[in-house]
C-alpha cells in the first residue's frame, strides 16, 4: 500500500497517517519530521533546512530527495509507506515517480483532507506535539488530560516553532503556490481522492479508510462485501431454520412422549399377559394336583375298601371253616353218641 497524503498544513495529514499506521501496519514518513529531526540533532542537513522551515518556506528539493531516499530504502517500507508532507512541489512528485518506477512500486493513491484557510489557523496555533512519541494534541480542539503531558507516554507537550501566525500564512501561501498543484498532478495519473477534513479525527479517519479500501483493494473490499452479505445471509437463513425447527422439536417431542406412553402401555399388557399365563399355570398345577390328590385317596379308599372285603372274606372264610369245624364236631359227637 504505497499513499500520498495531500493537504494544507493543519490539516490533520499527521494526525490520520499515525492512525493509518496502527490501521494498516505500514510506516509513516513524514518529511517535516524528518527535517524537524534532523535540526535537533545538529547535523549539517538540519542546519541548512532550519531557516527554510522557520520561515515557511520549503526546504531545497535536494536536501528532502535525499533524505526520501535514504528513508524509502529502509525494510520498513518494503511492504508499503505513508507518504506525509512529500511530495511537496511539482518536481518532488516527479523525482518520487521516477524512483518509485525503478523498483516497479508506483504511488498507488494520493488521498487529499481539503479543511477551509479559516479551520486551518486556530489548529495549527492549538497545536501541541510530544517530544516523545510524536502523539499529536490541540490546546483547542483535543486536549490532552493532563495540561503539558502525553497521555500515552507522558512525555512533555511541545509547541513547533513554525506553529505561530506568521509562519503559517507564509506556509498557507507557499502550500497554494507550489504544492496545490499536484492535485492537477495526480488527478491526471487518476489517483487523486479527495477527503473532507472536518467532523471529528474518527470520522475523517472512516472515510479515509473507506477510500483506502475502494481505491487499493478494490477486489478485497469486493470480496468483503460479498463474505458479509454471505455471512448475513447464512444467519438469516439460520434464524429462519431455527424458527422452522421449533414446532419440528415440539413435534418430535410429543412423538417420543406417545412412544414413551404406548411402550409403558404395552410394557403393561406384557407384564399382565405374563400374570394370566402364570395364574393359568398355577390353576392348571392346581387342578393336576387336585386330580392326582383325589385319584389317590380314591385309589386308597378303594384298597381300604379291598382291604375291608378282603379281611370281612376271610373273616367269612374263618367263619365258614368254624362253622365247618362246629358242624364237624357236632356230627363227630352225634356219632359218638
Ligand atoms: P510539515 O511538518 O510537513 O508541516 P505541514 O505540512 O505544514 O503540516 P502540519 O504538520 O502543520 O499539519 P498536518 O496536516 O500534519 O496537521 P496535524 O495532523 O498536525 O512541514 C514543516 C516544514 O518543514 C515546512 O514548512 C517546510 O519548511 C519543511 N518541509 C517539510 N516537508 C517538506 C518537503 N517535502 N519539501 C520541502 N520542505 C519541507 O494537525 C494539526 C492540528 O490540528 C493538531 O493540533 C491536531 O490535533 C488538530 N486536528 C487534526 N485533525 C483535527 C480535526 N479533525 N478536528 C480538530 N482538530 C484537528
Amino acid at each position: 500500500m504505497r499513499i500520498v497524503l495531500l493537504g494544507a498544513p493543519g490539516s490533520g495529514k499527521g494526525t490520520q497517517a499515525k492512525k493509518l499506521v496502527e490501521r494498516y501496519n505500514i510506516p509513516q514518513i513524514s518529511t517535516g519530521d524528518l527535517l524537524r529531526e534532523a535540526v535537533a540533532a545538529g547535523s549539517e542537513l538540519g542546519k541548512r533546512a532550519k531557516t527554510a522551515m522557520d520561515t515557511g518556506q520549503l526546504v531545497s528539493d535536494d536536501i528532502v530527495l535525499g533524505m526520501i531516499q535514504e528513508r524509502l530504502a529502509k525494510p520498513d517500507a518494503k511492504s508499503g509507506f505513508i507518504l506525509d508532507g512529500f511530495p511537496r512541489n511539482i518536481p518532488q512528485s516527479q523525482s518520487l515517480d521516477a524512483m518509485l518506477a525503478r523498483v516497479g512500486q508506483p504511488i498507488q493513491l494520493s488521498l487529499l483532507v481539503d479543511v477551509d484557510n479559516s479551520v486551518l489557523l486556530k489548529r495549527i496555533t492549538g497545536r501541541r506535539s510530544c517530544g516523545s512519541c510524536g502523539a499529536i494534541y490541540n490546546i483547542y480542539f483535543s486536549t490532552p488530560k493532563v495540561p503539558g503531558k502525553c497521555d500515552k507516554c507522558g512525555g512533555t507537550l511541545q509547541h513547533r516553532s513554525d506553529d505561530n501566525e506568521d509562519t503559517v500564512t507564509n506556509r498557507l501561501a507557499v502550500y497554494e503556490e507550489q504544492t496545490a498543484p499536484l492535485m492537477s498532478y495526480y488527478k491526471a495519473q487518476g489517483k487523486l481522492r479527495t477527503v473532507a477534513g472536518v467532523g471529528s479525527i474518527s470520522e475523517i479517519f472512516d472515510k479515509m479508510c473507506e477510500v483506502i479500501e475502494a481505491q487499493i483493494r478494490p477486489l478485497a473490499t469486493a470480496m468483503k462485501k460479498i463474505s458479509e452479505a454471505t455471512a448475513s445471509a447464512k444467519k438469516a437463513a439460520k434464524a429462519g431454520n431455527a424458527k422452522k425447527a421449533k414446532p419440528k422439536k415440539a413435534a418430535a417431542k410429543k412423538k417420543a412422549a406417545k412412544k414413551k406412553v404406548k411402550k409403558t402401555a404395552a410394557k403393561k399388557t406384557a407384564k399382565k399377559k405374563v400374570k394370566k399365563k402364570l395364574v393359568k399355570k398355577t390353576a392348571a398345577k392346581k387342578k393336576v394336583a387336585k386330580k392326582k390328590t383325589a385319584k389317590k385317596k380314591t385309589a386308597k379308599k378303594k384298597t381300604a375298601k379291598k382291604k375291608v372285603k378282603k379281611k370281612a372274606k376271610k373273616k367269612a372264610a374263618k367263619k365258614k371253616v368254624k362253622k365247618k369245624a362246629k358242624k364237624k364236631a357236632k356230627k363227630k359227637a352225634k356219632r359218638r353218641r
